[in-house]
């Protein structure tokens, strides 16, 4: 673990040097340049890669906004606030040739940067084929054409996933081939996805190997990587599924509901009451901070590497919780309601429970009983009343995104992770304190309970009172043991019935 407390700080690898951010809007990107900006008071500049925004925002406008998120409210607190001014903005796009940069934008870029974090991706697991690859691995291709170009790179950390390798049990810390039935290189998908059509593209590659166009995308991007590491110095560093903060760059925060903790608000909400899961399947879930600490630390090696000579190469870092303290989807539900007793939604649908199987069978029987049944008549009753149906739709959903997802759900893969984990081992006793990279001293049920709240707070924009909740809540529950009742006495009689009818 921490090696002598002579050994160099952290932040001594960063001083005076310029970075450029993809992705810095993003979930892990907004933590990351938090975090920087906190820890490495040293760092000249981070230039900010951003397309406009979706509502016309140039990209100086949405930097700006970003920077006046609460997540940065602890860097303005501690009197660091004139630090935000070093990032600046870039306007590029990474899903277009050339990431859409200006010439001279690019030419200052490639003159200045020492540290390029790529992070930019779409991680939608559903994303046509053509996107994916356009966005995921061309883009990754088109950041290390830039990069091929900058004069005193010292490290490109590219951000990838420990998913992308699920055809194997054990996911060692390399970059793995393409399996022969792919045929086709990287420059050539990208060559497909740039002149066929969607469906003339997905009968041409073959990615059965590959559970979705993410991980397959993901997985040709380590390719692209790797064939350019005898260039530059390339840490391909993977996270495994990132949940929120445990305590930076706030307690509990996130940008988004997905994931786990998306099930664990549905399950809370009293939406959902039966999903896939499995007691002993660990799924590898990872705080933000453990990554964000992570992509500082592979960064870093890079640096020192390049310092010390070694100016190209690839590492690969296996960001995963494997055989340390984790937190299982079964776990994190379990805590969910926990802590939903103490503080409850301000309004839920109905009194929450859920029952977890890990039978696709059972699965299915009881979402006909507990989702798809009941929204028959509650949308039934919607349309009487003259308003849109929606928990069917809502329901029929949620089933297709389970079963989808119950190959990561159910299925157990070891994730190598030394290498990660041996990033601290040159790191001084105060800074392996400041950039953690294990769960050991995290407690699951205060962990789940704060995240919870965050959720509720700034994604929800829930009513915090506890009283009107309290109130929903014992009605929501009095109202389910009253059908609850109803529907045994229900059973009882039919039961009760036939049984009459076949003795007398
Ligand atoms: N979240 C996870 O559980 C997880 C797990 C393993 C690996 N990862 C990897 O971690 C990285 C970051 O993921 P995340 O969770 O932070 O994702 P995210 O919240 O969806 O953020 C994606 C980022 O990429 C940017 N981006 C998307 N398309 C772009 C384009 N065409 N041009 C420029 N920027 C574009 C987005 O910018 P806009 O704001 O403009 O949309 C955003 O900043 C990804 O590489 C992902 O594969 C994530």
């Amino acid at each position: 673990m921490a090696a002598a407390a002579a050994s160099p700080r952290v932040h001594e690898a960063f001083d005076g040097k310029v970075l450029l951010l993809t992705g810095g809007s993003g979930f892990v990107g907004k933590a990351l340049l938090e975090k920087l900006l906190r820890t490495c008071p040293g760092v000249r500049r981070v230039y900010v890669l951003l397309r406009p925004g979706r509502t016309g925002a140039s990209p100086e406008e949405r930097l700006r906004t970003m920077l006046t998120e609460p997540l940065f409210d602890g860097l303005r607190a501690a009197g660091h606030g004139d630090r935000l001014s070093r990032l600046v903005a870039v306007a590029g796009d990474c899903a277009a040739p050339g990431l859409s940069l200006a010439e001279d934008d690019r030419r200052r870029l490639q003159e200045e940067v020492q540290v390029f974090i790529h992070t930019a991706a779409s991680v939608r697991f559903d994303d046509p084929l053509q996107r994916a690859v356009l966005l995921n691995t061309r883009g990754a291709r088109e950041a290390a054409d830039l990069a091929s170009g900058m004069r005193s790179l010292e490290v490109m950390v590219h951000v990838s996933t420990t998913y992308c390798n699920t055809h194997e049990a054990v996911i060692e810390e390399r970059v793995y081939p393409m399996p022969p039935e792919t045929r086709d290189d990287w420059r050539e998908i990208i060559r497909l996805a740039e002149t066929l059509d969607e469906k003339a593209l997905e009968s041409r590659v073959s990615r059965g190997y590959q559970p979705n166009t993410y991980t397959f995308s993901k997985a040709l991007a380590e390719q692209v990587m790797q064939d350019h590491s005898e260039l530059f110095n390339v840490a391909v560093f993977r996270p495994a599924i990132v949940i929120g903060a445990h305590n930076e760059p706030m307690p509990g925060w996130t940008n988004n509901l997905n994931g786990p903790f998306a099930l664990c608000v549905g399950i809370t909400k009293g939406l959902v009451h039966t999903t896939l899961a499995d007691r002993d399947a660990v799924i590898d879930m990872v705080p933000l901070e453990m990554v964000v600490n992570g992509i500082i630390l592979a960064a870093r090696e890079g640096i020192l590497r390049w310092s010390a000579g070694e100016t190209a190469g690839l590492r690969v870092y296996n960001c995963s919780a494997a055989g340390r303290k984790t937190l299982s989807v079964y776990d994190s539900i379990t805590c969910a309601l926990k802590s939903n007793e103490l503080a409850p939604h301000d309004r839920v649908l109905w009194h929450p429970f859920v029952v977890m199987s890990s039978s696709v069978t059972v699965f299915t029987l009881l979402s006909v009983l507990f989702h798809f049944l009941p929204a028959l008549f509650v949308d039934a009753g919607l349309r009487l009343a003259g308003r849109r149906p929606w928990l069917l739709r809502t329901y029929w959903k949620i089933y297709k995104a389970t079963v989808s997802l119950r190959y990561f759900s159910l299925t157990h893969w070891v994730f190598e992770n030394k290498r990660f984990y041996a990033l601290l081992d040159s790191v001084g006793e105060e800074d392996a304190a400041a950039f953690k990279l294990d769960l050991s001293h995290l407690d699951e049920g205060e962990y789940v309970h704060t995240h919870m709240q965050f959720l509720r707070r700034y994604i929800l924009k829930e009513n915090m009172d506890p009283k009107a909740a309290r109130r929903n809540q014992t009605i929501m529950f009095v109202l389910d043991r009253c059908t609850r009742a109803v529907l045994f006495g229900i059973v009882l009689t039919v039961v009760f019935r036939l049984l009459c009818a076949l003795i007398l």
